[in-house]
């Protein structure tokens, strides 16, 4: 789907030092990302440069593909979490449906209604190297399969309800965004 952003939302689209993150139509936000091999001290600064970025920008989650680095590599906090880093992050199992809102920090100002899984098992390695997992549901669910998402080049757009898309600007959108 091609989104026309409207005019005094246009400013938001560019990037810049103090909005670093890709928005559409960057190619990378379309590209597959690629498996870490290493948990090593390049991978470490990038997921904290990724951490820097998400508070900065008021998200909930971050992939790194949305900071042009294609390899498969997730940040996420959503409210009363602690950022947390998943590397190689794979859904193993879910159960459930359920409609939440979404927006995405690449799509700023734009939100609507995705249908997902409602609970989910997520494998990953963590900061540290060591395989987890986690088991998920309410937001922490919704963000990890946004951002699982991001590193396939899937955006929300692509699934979401479109008679429910609706632009809100985001500052003072009680929204949340990933
Ligand atoms: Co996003």
């Amino acid at each position: 789907m091609e989104i026309l952003v409207p005019d005094d939302y246009q400013y938001l689209y560019v990037r810049n030092e103090e909005r670093p993150v890709y928005k559409i139509p960057a190619p990378v936000l379309r590209q597959t990302a690629v498996a870490i091999t290493a948990v090593n001290k390049k991978i470490l600064q990038l997921a904290d440069r990724m951490i820097e970025i998400m508070k900065k920008s008021n998200g909930i989650g971050l992939a790194a593909p949305q900071v042009g680095a294609l390899h498969r590599l997730i940040v996420i906090a959503p409210e009363d979490y602690k950022p947390t880093v998943l590397i190689n992050p794979k859904v193993v199992s879910s159960t459930g449906e359920i409609v939440m809102q979404e927006g995405c920090l690449s799509i700023p100002g734009l939100y609507g209604d995705v249908l997902r899984p409602e609970k989910v098992t997520v494998e990953a390695y963590d900061r540290k190297g060591r395989p987890s997992l986690y088991d998920l549901e309410g937001m922490p669910a919704r963000v990890v399969q946004h951002e699982i998402d991001h590193l396939e080049g899937i955006l929300f757009i692509d699934k979401v309800d479109v008679a429910t898309l609706h632009w809100t600007h985001p500052d003072k959108a009680s929204d949340v965004t990933e």
